[in-house]
């Protein structure tokens, strides 16, 4: 299939004096999960040399609480402010094993919860990661053209897969639909539209340890920025998380950019237009999470508002990137290195270096948002 070649990009000048309310912490829950650890923020000065500015650090979530992407911060929130709000019990302080001793002593077994989601790979896996942990099951839907490991990975954690042929997009119809009148489905879903809000928030909030972890582990350097932070988008809730975070008071104020494929651009194309538009996602992507047509709703006016740039990148360019910092001994997904290729594209122009108010001394942080176990290149 002849794969489009169009890049987009996209600025906004006004962005980085955008300021919004303070999100929920979930940082005490993610620190009484089993094995949480803040990920490793790696220095990658060759990178900085040939990107000419003072440092580049790649924000490593090849192992996330056991995990190979960071998904699994958004979903274990989500899951706990969902099942919390149906058993009426307080979410703070609440922890895994008091849930899944409340669930146990208190649920009928014809009664237990499932939880429901569509995926196009890591969101499905830490879900079912999450039925596992709390006694429950899980129903996980995939689109065509998953990798096998993406596959074999869901399945480890025990969970039913609902295999499709369709487009993540209508994957995550069919999910949601089949939740329709089921008492006991409970559906945890990356994405929001009208009418469903409330989970997709608590997963962004869920996501923002990511990001005061990169800011504890500046300070604790005592170093300066970031000054640029690059952030994968799929349907844009990982990058809301980041607008949330870096545009709310008492945080640093660096400069945004989002990164996507050429072929599934979503967001790039609906910052252009100035209004959400959907986009074709038929094309195969080794960017496999961020495959996805429609921008997420919930996320989309903190985007339009709070985004320096959005750039999108080849396939070609996204493989040299996983190849590259391979070579300098990081473990990075399609996904990850989308972050690579995004900033490579981003400052090859001064103008676009302008925009994003990049110098020799700037600090950027590129958030490698998985590891190849996830999803090996193909
Ligand atoms: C590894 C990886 N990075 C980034 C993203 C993009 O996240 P979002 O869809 O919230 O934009 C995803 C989504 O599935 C993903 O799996």
């Amino acid at each position: 299939m002849l794969l489009p070649q169009t890049s987009y990009w996209y600025s906004n000048p006004s962005a980085r004096s955008w300021q919004t309310a303070t999100p929920e912490s979930a940082l005490s829950f993610h620190r009484s999960l089993h094995g949480y650890t803040p990920t490793p923020l790696v220095d990658l000065p060759s990178l900085a040399n040939e990107l000419g500015v003072a440092r580049v650090l790649l924000k490593d979530e090849s192992n996330r609480l056991g995990l190979p992407a960071f998904k699994i911060l958004g979903a274990s929130w989500a899951v706990c402010r969902a099942l919390c709000q149906r058993y009426n019990l307080d979410p703070d302080g609440m922890t895994v094993p008091r849930l899944k001793e409340f669930i146990r002593t208190s649920v009928g077994v014809a009664e237990l919860p499932v939880l429901v989601s569509a995926t196009d790979g890591n969101h499905g896996r830490a879900v079912a990661r999450m039925a596992g942990l709390l006694g429950l099951s899980a129903r996980i839907y995939i689109p065509a053209g998953l990798s096998s490991s993406a596959i074999d990975g869901i399945r480890s954690e025990g969970a039913a897969l609902i295999e499709t042929d369709i487009t993540y997009d209508n994957v995550v119809t069919l999910a949601a639909e089949s939740t329709e009148g089921e008492a006991f489905d409970v559906l945890i879903q990356d994405t929001a539209w009208q009418g469903y809000m409330e989970v997709p928030q608590w997963i962004v909030d869920g996501y923002g340890t990511l990001f005061g972890e990169i800011d504890d582990a500046l300070q604790e350097q005592h170093a300066t920025g970031p000054d640029l932070v690059v952030c994968p988008v799929g349907v844009g809730s990982l990058a809301q998380a980041l607008v949330e975070h870096y545009r709310s008071a008492g945080n640093a104020a660096p400069a945004l950019l989002s990164t996507e494929p050429n072929t599934a651009a979503c967001i790039a194309q609906s910052l252009q237009a100035g209004k959400p538009v959907v986009v074709d996602t038929s094309y195969p992507s080794i960017m496999s999470g961020l495959n996805c047509g429609t921008p997420s709703e919930l996320g989309w006016p903190a985007l339009m508002a709070g985004i320096d740039a959005a750039v999108s990148v080849s396939e070609a360019d996204c493989r040299q990137a996983v190849l590259d910092l391979r070579r300098l001994g990081q473990d990075v997904g399609p996904c990850g290195a989308a972050t690579l290729a995004g900033v490579r594209s981003a400052l090859a122009s001064p103008e676009r270096r302008q925009q994003m108010s990049l110098h020799e001394t700037s600090v950027i942080v590129l958030v490698s948002t998985e590891g190849l176990a996830a999803n090996p290149l193909r």
